[in-house]
């Protein structure tokens, strides 16, 4: 911090005079560095560092930078309270899931069952009594008895957990894409019991492509991406004292499930959904019907709740 200029107002750097193409990088780095806050100066300085050398890869024409531009402030004009085009665009470049995997230690001792949050978690589910559906209007599906199970790294069951399941209906949208659907259809709070269980019936969840109106749909276009994500049950798992679980429960047979949209999918995600013949737990149902029955592992740490992608 030597060179602070002690004329300039807010201890403003000088960088000097540009005289080379060499000059920049350092010139920016040198303007960033009083800082005070070292988290702030160490993900800035690797910003700029990465994004100068991609300049220098890509060496990109003044025409290709103005549609950069306008495709960064397309994400942010397309975002709304129910759309999170900033969301999808991470989802779709890996990026949601490499965080994730850093964040929870994969690669570490312990592979963790976390999968990205995508864009449609809210706050306020319901809580909902156990054994009860979250099917809250109309909505066609295959019949799902869910029986979960919340254990620490242990095995210990831990009572207690709020846990938020939403996903989306059997065409393919949450509620709040969907007008024929009503608020918080298939979604639900449950609060785990001594057993650190809970059970809900819904219905099966199916594939269904990503929204594809904002910029981060254009460039799949152009990429000749399927926008599509394989059927999953979405979870949040909350309890003082643990890191928030954010978890996705994916159905193993899905034709999409090798090339998620989102780049989501581990071994650890995968859910054994069952076909059932036999007399199903509801007496209104005759016929097949499925069942599935998992066990989501939260390790000690910090509660945190995410901000929510949409209102
Ligand atoms: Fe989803």
């Amino acid at each position: 911090m030597a060179d602070i200029d002690p004329v300039a107002s807010e201890g403003t750097v000088k960088y000097g005079i540009l005289k080379t193409l060499e000059d920049i990088t350092p010139a920016v780095l040198k303007a960033m560095a009083p800082a005070e806050d070292p988290r702030l100066r160490e993900v800035m300085e690797a910003f700029v560092r990465h994004a100068h050398a991609f300049i220098r890869e890509v060496r990109p024409t003044e025409e290709e930078f103005e549609r950069g531009l306008e495709f960064l402030n397309g994400i942010g004009q397309t975002t709304t309270d129910k759309y999170n085009d900033a969301v999808l665009f991470c989802d779709v470049f890996g990026i949601s899931t490499l965080v994730t995997m850093l964040a929870n230690g994969m690669g570490g001792p312990m592979e963790p069952a976390t999968a990205l949050l995508g864009p449609f978690w809210r706050l306020g589910h319901p809580i909902t009594e156990h054994g009860a559906s979250i099917v809250r209007c109309d909505t066609p599906g295959p019949q799902l008895h869910a029986k979960i199970r919340v254990i620490d790294n242990s095995g210990k069951p831990l009572p207690g957990v709020d846990v938020d399941v939403w996903h989306a209906s059997s065409v393919g949208m949450y509620d709040v894409q969907d007008e024929n659907q009503i608020e918080f259809n298939l979604r639900g709070k449950f609060i785990t019991d001594e057993n650190g269980s809970f059970h809900f019936r819904s219905i099966k969840p199916v594939g269904y492509p990503i929204p594809t109106h904002g910029p981060s749909g254009a460039i799949l276009a152009a990429q000749k991406r399927k926008p599509q994500r394989p059927a999953h049950l979405h979870f949040l798992a909350f309890k003082e004292g643990y890191k928030t679980l954010v978890t996705q429960i994916f159905v193993a047979d899905d034709p999409d499930i090798e090339r998620d949209v989102t780049f989501g999918v581990t071994p650890q995600l995968m859910g054994d959904y069952k076909r059932e013949t036999g007399p199903a737990p509801w007496p209104d149902v005759t016929g097949e019907w499925y069942s599935i029955d998992h066990t989501l592992v939260m390790v000690p740490g910090v509660a945190t709740l995410p901000t929510p992608p949409i209102a």
